[in-house]
């Protein structure tokens, strides 16, 4: 089969998006509805793909550049109709020396993001076997209404007449015009010429090209799409969220086909971009957005969001919100756990509940149990970091780095005030604000001493609660609680700040 030219109209307003981004700039599954587009088309292996741009062409433009810069724009600056859009694209190839008549010329519509490249194979191969000069692409719909429909003679397609156009009669037709569809090079670009705009929409019609084939006896068929959702437009948010829910089950479909245990396919939302392993478990409301790589074993979920994160194998991570983060092999994070970008978890390593992180290395088994906040920051192996510990990284002008070697054991609620090291195998004590570095296999004590000043509540707070049972412990050895001992100096009562 020869490599085919393929057209992709994309210059409408998209008006009944309401939406300030250009409607096929829109995402389903991590990718543009042009982007799947583009996708579909690339299984047929096209010699050019022209995308005919002109609603917000710069923002489309660019998008393009970005995530498919093989493919060419041209802008069409006045939107005269799809036949018009056509004959742009058409224009700008010869302008550009491509022969457009010795190839077929594959048309498609930029919002059309559920289109597979099953569907554009069939379609080929099918107007080859025919040597077609046209193949429309079609579909059944019980609802039919707003589409062009198809008119038959026998097994001919003999023309396409659009919605506003049609006699009540030629309305009752459920066989639709997907907009899609393959020509003969040639062909198209001699009939191209014959559009004119008498029509209610006064703009040139692609639709008519068929016409004009079929009455000068070209062979001209239509074809039905794989699924007739592969042929769904998208028009308005509604239609963008029921496409977005095929996607998702489509998706779904073949990660479980592969091997993926997905608890509730319906709250579980998996991007193109994904790779998930054989045996990885998805629990329900888990959404995976990017390139994130998931490894064999991982669970991940109930209501959990990684975004182009990376999560090794037999990892445990629940309840998290994670991008741009790396999660060792035997790891587990969360629950309720924000990883930001930067963070590294090392193999069997663990961040666990109320636990922030962001540009953080944690070595292979150390740990991170419990309400912390570590950012900018450099953990070595096997340390345990106590609950409640904040890395404080920001001075209110510039961030600065903390180091904490292996082994090492932070106290609970530390407030470890980079720029500073504690070393390998040190300690620090609960409650400390470590601001000078910790040397290896020392204690770092920095609160301040305890004082008790005894008989403060009798005196301060006499006959409150507290002051009777002070009372009563102080003044009964038949109390049967043990006398708590002073272990510093009674201090005077004007000491005390209220
Ligand atoms: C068109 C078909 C209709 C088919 C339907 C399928 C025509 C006359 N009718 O109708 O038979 O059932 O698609 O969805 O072709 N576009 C341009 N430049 C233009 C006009 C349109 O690039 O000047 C693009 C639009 O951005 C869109 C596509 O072409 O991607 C289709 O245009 P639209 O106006 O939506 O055509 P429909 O009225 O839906
Ligand atoms: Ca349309």
């Amino acid at each position: 089969m020869r490599p085919p030219i393929v057209i992709i109209l994309a210059a409408g307003e998209g008006t009944r998006m309401k939406s300030a981004t250009p409607k096929v700039l829109h995402e389903i599954s991590g990718r543009s509805l042009l982007g799947h587009v583009i996708e579909a088309a690339s299984t047929i292996e096209p010699e050019h793909l022209v995308v005919v741009v002109g609603h917000e062409s710069e923002q489309v433009v660019a998008h393009l550049d970005e995530v498919a810069p093989w493919v060419a724009t041209v802008e069409q600056t006045q939107r005269n109709g799809t036949g018009h859009a056509v004959r742009v694209a058409l224009e700008f190839l010869s302008e550009r020396g491509v022969t457009t008549s010795e190839a077929p010329v594959v048309v498609l519509t930029g919002d059309t993001p559920l289109l597979t490249g099953e569907s554009l194979v069939t379609m080929l191969t099918k107007h080859s076997e025919n040597t077609a000069a046209a193949t429309v692409l079609t579909a059944d719909l019980d609802n039919p209404f707003g589409y062009g429909r198809i008119l038959r003679s026998s097994d001919r397609v003999v023309g396409i007449v659009e919605e506003k156009d049609a006699t009540p009669q030629q309305r009752e037709i459920g066989e639709i015009n997907s907009g899609m569809y393959a020509f003969e090079g040639a062909a198209l670009l001699d009939a191209i010429t014959g559009l004119n705009t008498s029509n209610s929409q006064g703009e040139e019609y692609l639709t008519d090209v068929i016409e004009i084939l079929a009455s000068r006896g070209d062979v001209v068929i239509g074809v039905s799409a794989h699924d007739t959702s592969d042929i769904l437009g998208i028009n308005d948010r509604s239609q963008l969220a029921s496409a977005m829910a095929i996607m998702r089950d489509r998706i779904n479909d073949k990660w479980m086909k592969a091997g993926v245990t997905i608890f509730d396919p319906e709250s579980t939302w998996i991007d193109v971009d994904a790779e998930l392993a054989p045996d990885v478990t998805l629990f329900p409301q888990t959404t995976v957005r990017g390139p994130t790589a998931i490894e064999t074993g991982a669970q991940v979920g109930p209501g959990t969001t990684l975004i182009s994160a990376e999560v090794g194998v037999n990892a445990i991570v629940r309840h998290t919100w994670a991008e741009l983060v790396v999660i060792g092999a035997g790891a587990t994070v969360g629950p309720y756990t924000y990883l930001r970008p930067g963070t590294v978890i090392g193999a069997s390593g663990k961040a666990g509940a109320f636990v922030e992180m962001k540009n953080a290395q944690l070595g292979e088994g150390s740990k991170v149990p419990h309400l912390s906040y570590v950012g900018d920051a450099t953990i070595g192996v096997g340390t345990n970091i106590g609950a409640g510990t904040i890395f404080v990284n920001y001075d209110g002008v510039e961030k600065h780095h903390t180091t904490v070697g292996d082994q090492a054991r932070v106290g609970s609620d530390n407030m470890l005030i980079g720029p500073v090291v504690i070393g390998d195998g040190a300690y620090t004590a609960a409650g400390s604000v470590v601001t000078e570095d910790v040397p290896a296999g020392a204690m770092a004590v920095g609160r301040a001493r305890q004082r008790n000043i005894l008989d403060w509540v009798l005196r301060k707070r006499p006959g409150t609660q507290s002051a009777q049972a002070a009372q009563r412990a102080t003044q009964s050895d038949q109390s049967g609680h043990e006398k708590v001992q002073a272990r510093t100096p009674t201090f005077p009562a004007q000491d005390i700040i209220e």
